[in-house]
């Protein structure tokens, strides 16, 4: 007697392995052709024992009832996928193209800019290919200072400027603030300079190419209080009301006092632990910003200012680290290897 089974079985192979309507026609024909297995089945049946044959014919029924069916299924979807056949069914939904997203600096660069120019900063940008001069010598970096050194530097094999020196990759945005009080001439300056930094670092918190943005304020009388609340109006503005900023003093060359500020950690919001275990994202309930302070009177007279009338504060904050701080990112890579199950996130 037939195996019913094997039948089945290599039916159902040959219908899955038919990569076209041309195949699967074929297939077809095999098994439900005038000479095909179920007509051969159903000649069969003749010659089968009385007792047997209800059995039997039962079994070529179901047979036939499960590889149709398996046929008609791999039909509708050669009908979609076989282009050979000409068949269109415009019935089908179409095929959805994978829709792009704005890259997530891109949406903090507008996001940071839109908190700034609503209290009267000004968005600019300046030379990401910088002389010596503007990244250093002007903001009270002379060449032989060990300050420098923090600011590890990418120099370009190019012609120096005899009074601007070397040309390098910016290492920070202060050098816009030389730039921009040549721009303006004389205050008030309310400044926001976004952008591409340089220092030759790579691991998860460093990238050799990064963002920040420079605020500058220079002005008659102005003073550390209003350097304070414009950080509270921005972190609260970026981070959220419940999130507050303080400043630590810390030493910079072109800011006089200066400070580093941190702000309440976004992830224990500042009480530094999390379900009784200790906040494992800051240390003691605060975040670290960046670094900011009142504008030393050197980076003013090399700004032709005059530091008797005006002064000023300036920060510098990272890009990257302010959307790390607000997201909870934990590896700054992420934002430069263009995996979309990442950036779709955002
Ligand atoms: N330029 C500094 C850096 O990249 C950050 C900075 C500190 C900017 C203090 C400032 C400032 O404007 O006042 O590390």
């Amino acid at each position: 007697m037939a195996d019913f089974s094997k039948i089945t079985s290599d039916f159902l192979n040959k219908i899955k392995d038919s990569s076209s309507l041309e195949d699967l026609l074929v297939v077809e024909t095999s098994l439900l052709g005038r000479n095909g297995i179920i007509n051969t089945l159903l000649k069969d049946l003749r010659t089968i024992p009385s007792e047997k044959r209800k059995e039997f014919g039962q079994s070529v029924n179901s047979l036939k009832k499960i590889l149709a069916s398996s046929l008609e299924e791999r039909k509708q979807i050669l009908m979609r996928t076989d282009d050979k056949t000409g068949y269109e069914d415009i019935t089908l939904p179409g095929e959805k193209y994978p829709r792009g997203s704005i890259h997530l600096i891109s949406m903090a660069v507008e996001e940071i800019g839109r908190i700034f120019e609503k209290i009267g900063f000004i968005r600019v940008s300046y030379p990401e290919v910088e002389y010596e001069f503007f990244s250093f010598e002007s903001l009270n970096m002379p060449k032989t200072h060990a300050a420098r050194d923090d600011f590890e530097t990418t120099f370009i094999d190019a012609p120096e400027h005899p009074k601007y020196g070397k040309m390098l990759l910016t290492p920070h945005t202060s050098s816009g603030q030389i730039r921009e009080m040549w721009r303006t001439k004389t205050p008030p300056i309310r400044m926001i300079n976004m952008a591409k930094t340089y220092r030759p670092n790579w691991d998860a918190t460093h990238t050799p190419m990064f963002f920040q943005f420079e605020g500058l304020c220079v002005d008659r009388n102005i003073n550390i209080t209003h350097l304070k609340g414009t950080l509270d109006y921005f972190v609260k503005e970026y981070f959220g009301r419940d999130i507050q900023a303080r400043l630590r003093p810390h030493h910079f060359q072109f800011t006089e006092p200066s400070f580093e500020v941190d702000v309440t950690c976004t992830v224990c919001k500042g009480t530094s632990k999390i379900d009784g275990q200790k906040c494992r994202v800051c240390k003691s309930g605060w975040l670290e910003l960046g670094g900011t302070g009142m504008v030393h009177p050197n980076v003013l007279t090399a700004g032709n200012i005059d530091p008797d009338k005006y002064s000023g504060w300036a920060f510098g904050f990272g890009i990257e680290r302010v959307i790390m701080m607000k997201y909870g990112i934990d590896d700054i890579r992420n934002y430069y290897t263009g995996d979309v199950r990442f950036l779709e996130q955002f």
